[in-house]
C-alpha cells in the first residue's frame, strides 16, 4: 500500500505493509534510527515521537495511522545545533547509557512546548511514561527544568 506521510516536515511517500508498526517504518524504512525500541509494548516510551503534536509511543501505531498526519522524531527536534533541551541533557547529566534519552527528549519537549510551569510534579508527570533504568530520573527532571528556565 502507498502512504504518504509526513516527517520532520517533508512529506514522504512509501510502499509499506498499512499495519507495520511505525516505529519499523521509521527505523527500516527512513532510517530514523534516533527513535528507539525498548519493550515493544507501549510500556517504556523509548519509541516516543510526536503525532500531530501529541506524544504517542510508536511501537503500538500502525503506519497507517500516520497516513496523512504529522510525525516528529527525535531527528526532527533540531536540524543542526543541540536544542536548549538536548544540551541541558548533556549538562545536568541527564543521560547515562542513552537508550531512553530520544524517547526523554521528545516527551520533555512536548512538555516543555506546552507552556506549563516546570515543577518537579508536572515534570515527573510529563515523563511518567518513559522509563530509565540508570538515572533515577532526578536528573532528567532536572534537565527539562533547567531547559524550561534557559527557553521562557
Ligand atoms: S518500545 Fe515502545 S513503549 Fe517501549
Ligand atoms: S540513561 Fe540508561 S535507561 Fe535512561
Amino acid at each position: 500500500m502507498r502512504l504518504e506521510l509526513r516527517i520532520n516536515g517533508s512529506v514522504r511517500s512509501l510502499e509499506v505493509e498499512p499495519l507495520k508498526r511505525l516505529l519499523d517504518v521509521l527505523r527500516e524504512d527512513l532510517i530514523l534510527t534516533g527513535t528507539k525500541e525498548g519493550c515493544g509494548e507501549g510500556e517504556c516510551g523509548a519509541c516516543a515521537v510526536l503525532l500531530d503534536g501529541q506524544l504517542v509511543n510508536s511501537c503500538l501505531v500502525a503506519v497507517c495511522q500516520a497516513a496523512g498526519a504529522s510525525v516528529v522524531t527525535i531527528e526532527g527536534l533540531s536540524s543542526s545545533a543541540l536544542t536548549p533541551l538536548q544540551r541541558s541533557f548533556v549538562e545536568c547529566g541527564g543521560a547515562q547509557c542513552g537508550i531512553c534519552t530520544p524517547g526523554m527528549i521528545v516527551a520533555g519537549q512536548c512538555f516543555l512546548d506546552s507552556g506549563a510551569a516546570a515543577t518537579d510534579e508536572a515534570v515527573r508527570e510529563a515523563i511518567a511514561g518513559n522509563l530509565c533504568r540508570c538515572t533515577g530520573y532526578t536528573k532528567i527532571v532536572e534537565s527539562i527544568q533547567h531547559a524550561a528556565r534557559e527557553t521562557r
